[in-house]
């Protein structure tokens, strides 16, 4: 019985490993999670009694997800993510903290309607951003805020930029406007 619980385990392990590296390649971006400073930066930037939809596009583990979530009860937040795994583990996260407010939606943001979004939270990479800097153009109304962890939105102009504490290399949260 012992065995055979283990076998099961290390099975499912193996596959949630396998299926998050299937993912990656297919998305051309790694499950990271932002770093402590940036999530820090980019929560902050939520201004205050805001009661607009928070939108993450490609939410990962959670990191940023959960506290944003968390710190703005009064405001829809809606998460996607492609990658089954981590979307699994948000919505585990989800009930654990009881995050009446978030919607976790799995699938690809390029297939989605971005329109109801009032702010945008992304970090992801340069390839993905330059696609995105299109989409979001197209859809997003104007006045809606995009903060992009590190990498910039090709063709935007920036409003601010905040140097990431924590960060080796210097990088930077950035904020636009549409
Ligand atoms: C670097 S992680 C960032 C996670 C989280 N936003 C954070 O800051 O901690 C980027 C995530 O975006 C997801 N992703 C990349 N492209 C995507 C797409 N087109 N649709 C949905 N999710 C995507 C990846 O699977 C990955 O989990």
């Amino acid at each position: 019985m012992g065995t055979a619980l283990l076998g099961i385990l290390l099975a499912g392990g193996l596959i949630a490993v396998v299926l998050v590296f299937f993912y990656t390649l297919r998305t051309g971006v790694p499950v990271v999670s932002s770093s402590a400073g940036a999530r820090e930066l980019m929560l902050d930037l939520v201004p205050v009694n805001f009661r607009g939809t928070l939108v993450e596009l490609g939410s990962g583990w959670g990191a940023l997800t959960v506290p944003l979530a968390t710190q703005n009860p009064d405001c829809p937040v809606i998460a996607v993510e492609l990658s089954p795994v981590p979307w699994l583990v948000l919505h585990v996260l989800r009930r654990v903290f009881r995050l009446h407010n978030l919607q976790i939606l799995r699938g690809d943001f390029f297939k989605m309607s971005l329109v109801p979004a009032d702010m945008v939270f992304c970090y992801l990479l340069p390839r993905t951003m330059e696609r995105l800097a299109v989409k979001l153009h197209e859809e997003l109304r104007p006045g809606s805020l995009v903060v992009s962890n590190s990498f910039p939105l090709p063709g935007w102009q920036r409003v601010s930029a905040y140097p990431i504490p924590d960060d080796a290399d210097g990088n930077f949260v950035v904020v636009y406007e549409a």
